[in-house]
């Protein structure tokens, strides 16, 4: 492979980077019917070879995946798990969304970015800590709920928060409240969201308490769901397609190519962008 844009797509990664990164990367492509299915654990390979989407690492998506790099920079941009500058050993996550944010992840956020010295998105000086502001995980029944490296930390509060993050900045080892025994690095993270394990996937067990209250207590009442009432349900019904369905809502399909990408090029303004008059060229006529 020669040539100024084969040297210019390698860019960045040493031979042998590069030959662990195409064995890895034809690992995960293997586990989808099209390549490009591939594109988001190909990210997170990346960050974890790079602490973040690096332009070698867009390139590399790019080449093994048969994209344009526009395609893979549109999808890394749009996820806020794929950074675009070299993310800390740990991200530090407080959750103040609605139900954490009234537990208390509004207090605890404003305690850890004083102490931190930093706002949200920042990396701390020494490359430590990238402090996120994050949306609801899922863990509304331990709120409020702080993340490292999507790791959870329940039923914080701003010292039991800010004991954890003061461990961080003293280098040592810090385990999640449930889950794996202990945070992994960013980049090791990286490699588990790629798809590749890394041993800790038995640790810590199944949901907690809090998590199965519902279900308990269901089950000591003896309480069940309704049955379904399926009388109304005429099995022999032929499905509905899709022209049926539109029919019977009322709609109108925009037209056979949803996407403005996709349509063929019908008007000169498509294809010469020197045609499209400002609102101020428009003929008086
Ligand atoms: S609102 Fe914080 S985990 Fe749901």
């Amino acid at each position: 492979m020669n040539g100024p844009m084969t040297r210019q797509t390698f860019l960045g990664y040493a031979p042998e980077v590069r030959e662990r990164l195409d064995g890895d990367a034809r690992q995960i492509v293997s586990r989808y019917p099209e390549p490009r299915s591939a594109l988001m654990p190909l990210l997170h390979l990346v960050q974890s070879e790079d602490g973040y989407v690096s332009p070698a690492g867009i390139a590399f998506c790019a080449d093994t995946l048969g994209l344009s790099r526009a395609n893979v920079s549109a999808v890394a941009t749009f996820y806020s798990q794929y950074k675009r500058r070299p993310n800390g050993t740990y991200t530090v996550g407080i959750c103040t969304n609605t139900l954490c944010a009234v537990m208390g992840g509004d207090a605890i956020f404003e305690r850890v970015s004083e102490r931190l010295g930093i706002h949200h998105d920042e990396t701390t000086e020494d490359g430590s800590i990238t402090l996120e502001q994050i949306e609801c995980n899922a863990a509304c029944d331990y709120a409020p709920v702080m993340m490292i490296n999507w790791e959870f930390f329940d039923n914080q509060t701003p010292e039991s928060a800010l004991a954890v993050v003061d461990a961080i900045l003293a280098g040592d080892a810090v385990a999640p409240t449930r889950g794996a025994d202990k945070v992994p690095t960013f980049r090791e993270m990286e490699r588990v969201l790629a798809g590749f394990e890394d041993g800790h996937v038995d640790e810590g067990g199944a949901g907690g308490a809090a998590t199965m209250a519902g279900l308990t207590l269901s089950r000591e009442n003896g309480w069940t769901a309704p049955a379904i009432d399926a009388s109304h349900i005429d099995m022999d019904d032929e499905p509905v397609s899709s022209e049926e369905a539109i029919e019977e809502a009322g709609t109108e399909p925009v037209a056979e190519t949803q996407s403005s990408a996709e349509r063929e090029e019908t008007t000169p303004a498509d294809s010469d962008p020197d045609t499209v008059k400002a609102p101020d060229e428009e003929d008086e006529s």
